[in-house]
């Protein structure tokens, strides 16, 4: 005797879970190491440093990085993400490293290009690695980001990246128009195949803190973002983010932090059709991997369980800390 209403449930969906075989079969989504954009920090040292809040991760020499960028082919990771660490000598008022064409950037995308010109090198375009205040842009003395002026030495920098061999420039600083202002300066200069992912969607986060670290600027940083990064309460914004990038000619979008923003991810996925990036910041890493540590959770599994929730919510692919890890799990 049982207390179900009919005499038995007419739809049992515990049939499709019953075993790893049947699981697989009915399942909706993979994660393969196809996904995974690995982010990785370079500096201009000889040994890896280690950043103290990112457990796992150092910054690489750029021997090192092209190393990295052979090991991203042998795992099947299709593309790097990397973050320059300029130490305090090497920044100033403008953040005029930034438009070195014999930079660390320009030398690790050399390095990495040689060593394994199948895997796609992806730069981050923004100034706040090269100031010594810390913010994406210039800075006015009256403390405002001027937008214009910014734009300008954001496109001198997309320039100098894809002339070291860069094949994806991401700007990811915020100004209205700069990927207007790229696109029509790739077209002059012939870098007519050179991508655009738009860090479209960027909001103004906590989750950043260990990435200021990694690339030194978290001492630096006068004030906060966001006169430029979007308000973490805001859903539509992102929508008109999007679409204005796509008009100016951006090929992906990307959405950032990752986790706590897959409603925007979902959106942005379902609404424009195209690639959608998600970032899973250095926050997010930190949070599993502190956590790990404390035993309080499988780290292994959450991280899986983490990059495949991404996949559901509908992104072409992620940017983490995990890559090497996860695509090792992965069998890549
Ligand atoms: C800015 C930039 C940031 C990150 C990537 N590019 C930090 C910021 O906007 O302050 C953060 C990435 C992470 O936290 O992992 N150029």
């Amino acid at each position: 005797m049982t207390h179900f209403p009919q005499a038995f449930p007419a739809t049992r969906m515990r049939r499709l879970r019953q075993a790893p075989w049947i699981r697989s079969l009915a399942g909706e989504n993979v994660l393969t190491p196809a996904d995974l954009i690995w982010a990785v920090f370079v500096h201009d040292g000889e040994d890896r440093m280690p950043v103290g809040s990112l457990p796992g991760i150092d910054r690489l020499s750029v021997k090192d990085a092209a190393r990295a960028a052979i090991r991203a082919r042998e795992l099947g990771i299709p593309a790097i993400a990397l973050f320059p660490y300029i130490g305090a000598d090497g920044k100033d008022e403008t953040g005029s490293g930034a438009l070195d064409p014999d930079g660390l950037v320009p030398r690790a995308l050399k390095a990495m290009k040689d060593a394994a010109p199948e895997v796609g090198l992806i730069t981050d375009v923004a100034l706040d690695a090269y100031t010594s205040h810390g913010h994406d842009g210039l800075l006015d003395e009256d403390g405002t980001i001027p937008n214009d002026a910014t734009t300008e030495k954001l496109v001198q920098q997309a320039l100098v990246h894809v002339g070291a061999g860069a094949d994806i420039v991401a700007p990811s600083d915020m100004m209205d128009g700069r990927i207007g202002a790229i696109r029509t300066a790739f077209e002059e200069e012939n870098f007519t195949n050179q991508m655009i992912l738009a860090y479209a969607a960027k909001y103004a986060s906590g989750f950043y803190g260990p990435y200021r670290d990694a690339i030194g600027s978290a001492t630096a940083l006068k004030g906060d973002k966001k006169t430029y990064q979007q308000d973490p309460a805001n859903s539509d914004e992102a929508l008109r983010e999007v679409a204005l990038d796509l008009a100016e000619g951006a090929d992906m979008v990307m959405v950032k932090p990752g986790l706590p923003y897959l409603d925007i991810v979902q959106r942005v996925s379902s609404t424009f059709g195209v690639p959608t990036i998600a970032y899973q910041v250095s926050g997010e890493y930190a949070q599993i991997k502190a956590a790990a540590q404390n035993g309080w959770i499988d780290g292994d599994r959450v991280m899986m369980e983490s990059l495949m929730c991404f996949k559901r919510a509908g992104a072409s692919g992620v940017i983490t800390y995990f890559a090497e890890e996860a695509a090792e799990k992965l069998g890549g």
